[in-house]
């Protein structure tokens, strides 16, 4: 997939994910074959604070390849200018999220939420692609109760987004059941500009499954959550180091901007998902949710993956 000079080499993509893709877990996800990842969703009006929070979910390693920043927001002026936001000034493409579902977005007619509202939607995008030397791209999922995905995928397009990517589930849904890869598959055949194919890919079978659909990215979430090397794995490519690198490697890389006592809380739940699969590993898992110790959740960790 190729959007204006950006190359997108393997075509495989970080999903956006809030409280998951700090900077550490990005880089292994990009250093073991994710050549684009994208940001957790960054709020457009907060930016125009400056929010602290906002700077530190901007820090990017320079392993990731293609960077893309996610924005959300109802409000024109808003979106716009955080595209001029020097926070976003790294990042070679601009995604809006139309997908998210969470009731705290959708009642400030955000996220998933602009779905139901096609005509302010067009809006939004097409000001930001005016008002962007970026492309910028859309995600979305197949609406709210039912599908309206290719509906939505053609504003899309008519706005000026250079590619969307589809999370093929209804907001309704949440994560309940599977991701309907035909409704993929039909948005691809429907649209000039490039489709994203997002939800549940998990495994080989589930990526082949995807690619089938015909797309042109495959967007991967929760199963690179404790399992980064998903993607070498899905590219038939032997990891450079060995797992426990990537693990201590995501903690170092945090270890520079953050305060140890917000981290110890914070790799807990990535602790966790590191643990998991490992048979007879429950009174480790215990030990890890429990850890006032980044060093001694390692030292459970390297014991696991050395068996
Ligand atoms: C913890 C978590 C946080 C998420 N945060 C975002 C987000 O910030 N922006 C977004 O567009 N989607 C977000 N998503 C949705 C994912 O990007 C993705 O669409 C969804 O998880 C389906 O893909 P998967 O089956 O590969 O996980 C989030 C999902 C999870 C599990």
């Amino acid at each position: 997939m190729k959007i204006a000079d950006i190359d997108f080499g393997n075509n495989l993509f970080l999903a956006p994910m809030a409280g998951v893709n700090d900077v550490g877990f990005r880089d292994v996800c990009a250093c073991l074959g994710a050549d684009a990842t994208v940001s957790e969703m960054l709020s457009a009006s907060a930016m125009l604070y400056n929010a602290k929070k906002t700077q530190f979910m901007t820090i990017s390693s320079t392993k990731e390849r293609i960077k893309i920043g996610q924005i959300f927001g109802h409000d024109e002026e808003a979106l716009v200018k955080a595209l001029q936001n020097p926070l976003l000034s790294h990042y070679d493409i601009i995604d809006i999220n139309m997908g998210c579902p969470a009731p705290k977005i959708v009642k400030n007619g955000e996220g998933v939420a602009l779905m139901k509202n096609i005509p302010l939607a067009y809006k939004l995008i097409s000001a930001c692609v005016k008002n962007s030397t970026r492309p910028i791209s859309v995600k979305f999922r197949l609406g709210n109760d039912s599908d309206i995905s290719c509906e939505f995928g053609r504003m899309c397009e008519e706005a000026g987004a250079s590619f969307v990517t589809l999370h093929a589930r209804t907001a309704s849904q949440g994560y309940s059941g599977k991701a309907d890869y035909e409704k993929i598959a039909t948005l691809k055949s429907k649209l000039k500009i490039a489709v994203v194919g997002n939800g549940d890919v998990v495994d080989k079978e589930s990526y082949n499954l995807m690619l089938a659909t015909g797309v042109d990215g495959v967007m991967i979430g929760r199963g690179a959550q404790g399992c980064p090397w998903l993607f070498s794995l899905l590219l038939d490519q032997q990891p450079e180091k060995d797992k426990i690198f990537y693990i201590k490697r995501h903690v170092e890389i945090l270890r520079k901007y953050y305060s140890e006592d917000w981290l110890t809380l914070y790799l807990r739940k990535h602790f966790l998902w590191y643990a998991q699969g490992f048979n007879g590993a429950k009174e480790t898992r215990v030990q890890l949710a429990t850890s006032d110790s980044i060093d001694k959740s390692l030292e459970l960790l390297e014991k696991l993956y050395r068996v």
